[in-house]
């Protein structure tokens, strides 16, 4: 069986409805059904699943394709991964090598399975002799036996683990490429010597670098990570990503701190809905990780200043993606962990539980600032507020905040109200639907293809009467859809779009015609009438051409050649 066979059995084995309601919720109204979809920040249902056509499609943000590109997309995992675990759950055994054909893709593979070996190794290692201080280290902090596992910790001993991986045959380069060794004066080394090893992994789990806690020696540096390459990105990924994602579904909520330290901490006492930063500011792509999460977050980063400072950047870059979470204040400049171990596990689940919303933590920290009996402090705190205040599009949020600031400093509530600017959000553009006007023969090529992809009957019409598509992207779209017709001899759109899945703009291309809003019956005529806009096309871009050249010649007898060429396509258009 061909591998584009055994992908078709796969997603024709399962219901593209079923499957996108094991990770959203998806409600039925009429032959199709909606959901809230999960690639942008939506509040209305704007996903639609066909479950005649097994596909989905965005009308707001245009996120479509197949069962394949759903669960690929909703788990940030690659085309054949997507496949591969589909097919494990219908017990579809894939006869092609996933793994051949992912070295294709991956090169990396070498890396993983140092990874792998490391891991192994470093876990080992700790409950041996040599592990007997790092493992009071741990237990003094309060890891059982079960934690350790469950975070994979380990221990990097003297310069033993390069040795190891060398007789696994793996070269030098490699080694140091994968940053698990380094070179020096020509002599290799591990990277991580002495350290409490704790692994750190990819969305799915997979073991792609370390980061390594001095224990016993005095070295300053207090955490050694992996250099980042080209599996460990960590500004792509979020510590315990792949061991929160069912939890924070559940709980409807994800809880951010800034050290794993802290993640381990949290879950030491049940909470598993957390994730870490790792220390550095929250990028664009870690944001919108918290967002797949749960787009209800809670910001618990140390309580110092620093703290403070990631809290506010963090708030800055979730609200590009329409996000504003929520707030915990750690008392006494303690980190998650310390407090913990300060107050208990009650104490820390009221903090989570009773969040403040960003304004009134915003608010709070102004207040921190200002000396009351200061007139121009005041004045500064009321001008803060009040800047505040005018992102905020929520009136009774306005109302009772004025109110509050109004008691607060004596200020009347007209004086505030008259000083507050309500800022209006620019409109987002919404549906890719409204479009700039198209001209007929744009019209043409793309009610053509929309016609093509539901009736063998009008690609046969075609090919009788091929034409030109003005369009790059639909040129080479209807291309592909021929030669895809021709070779399975029929036109399954959801297996076209795995015939696709690796032309992003073919899909768009793709995606922009079969969204059209026009009926689905056509004649024989409409058909041709396309065509032959289509062939006028042609003709008059000809014609252009034709003329071009006949103004720039000076060959009297090639111009009125020329001219003769040219009148005789006129008659035809
Ligand atoms: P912290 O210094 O707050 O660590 O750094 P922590 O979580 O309290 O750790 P313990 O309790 O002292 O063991 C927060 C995060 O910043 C990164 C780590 O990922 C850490 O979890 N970090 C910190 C480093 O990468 N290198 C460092 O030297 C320090
Ligand atoms: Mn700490």
């Amino acid at each position: 069986m061909r591998n584009e066979d055994k992908i078709s059995e796969v997603r024709r084995s399962v219901d593209i409805v079923d499957i996108i309601s094991e990770y959203i919720p998806v409600i039925k109204s009429g032959r199709n059904y909606f959901a809230v979809c999960p690639f942008h920040d939506d509040h209305n249902p704007s996903m639609s699943i066909s479950p005649e056509k097994q596909i989905y499609t965005c009308f707001s943000c245009g996120a479509h394709g197949n069962v394949f590109n759903f669960v690929m997309n909703y788990e940030n995992i690659s085309f054949y991964e997507a496949v591969k675990k589909l097919a494990d759950k219908v017990g579809i055994s894939l006869s092609f090598s996933l793994s051949a054909t992912k070295s294709i893709r991956n090169p990396n593979e070498d890396i993983y399975n140092i990874y792998d070996v490391a891991s192994k190794y470093y876990q080992n290692n700790i409950l041996t002799n040599d592990g007997v201080d790092a493992l009071e280290y741990l237990y003094k902090r309060g890891f059982t036996n079960d934690i350790i596992k469950t975070f994979g910790v380990g221990l990097s001993t003297r310069n033993s683990l390069t040795k190891v991986l060398n007789a696994k045959n793996y070269s030098e380069d490699v080694l140091v490429n994968s940053g698990i060794s380094y070179k020096t004066n020509g002599n290799i080394y591990d990277t991580f010597t002495n350290r409490i090893m704790f692994p750190l992994c990819d969305l799915e789990g997979k073991v792609v670098g370390f980061s390594g806690r001095v224990y016993k020696s005095n070295d300053n540096s207090k955490y050694i990570n992996t250099k980042e390459s080209e599996i460990f990105k960590k500004g792509k990924l979020l510590y315990n990503y792949h061991r929160a994602i069912e939890s924070c579904r559940k709980k409807k909520s994800v809880i951010i701190v800034e050290g794993f330290m802290d993640v381990i901490a949290l879950y030491m006492v049940g909470i598993y809905n957390v994730v870490a930063s790792m220390g550095t500011a929250i990028t664009p792509e870690q944001a919108r990780l918290l967002k797949k999460l749960s787009s209800n977050v809670i910001l618990c980063f140390d309580g110092d200043k620093a703290g403070n400072k990631a809290t506010m950047a963090c708030a800055k870059e979730l609200d590009k993606i329409d996000i504003r979470p929520k707030v915990v204040r750690l008392p006494d400049d303690l980190d998650p962990d310390e407090f913990i171990k300060k107050y208990g596990k009650d104490k820390i689940m009221d903090y989570l539980e009773n969040p403040k919303s960003l304004l009134d933590y915003k608010i709070d920290e102004y207040k921190k600032e200002t000396n009351f009996s200061d007139s121009e402090d005041v004045s500064k705190y009321i001008k803060n507020i009040l800047l505040e205040l005018s992102y905020v599009d929520d009136k009774l949020i306005r109302e009772i905040t004025i109110k509050k600031l109004s008691d607060e400093t004596n200020v009347s509530i007209a004086t505030l109200n008259g000083m507050l600017k309500v800022k209006k959000k620019p409109e987002k553009p919404k549906n890719i639907a409204d479009k700039k006007r198209l001209s007929k023969y744009e019209k043409s090529e793309r009610m053509l293809i929309y016609y093509m992809l539901r009736s063998k009957e009008v690609i046969k019409i075609y090919e009788n009467n091929k034409c030109y598509f003005p369009t790059q992207k639909f040129r080479y779209l209807v291309s592909e859809l021929v030669h895809y017709f021709n070779k399975n001899d029929n036109m399954i759109i959801a297996d076209f779009i795995t015939y696709l899945s690796d032309k992003k703009e073919l899909l768009d291309a793709f995606n922009e015609v079969d969204t059209m809003n026009v009926s689905e019956n056509y004649t024989y005529e409409q058909i041709m009438d396309y065509i032959d806009n289509l062939k006028e096309y042609s003709i008059k871009n000809e014609i252009k051409k034709l003329t071009y050249e006949f103004k720039k010649e000076t060959d009297e007898i090639k111009k009125i050649e020329l001219l003769k060429q040219i009148s005789e396509l006129k008659v035809r258009v």
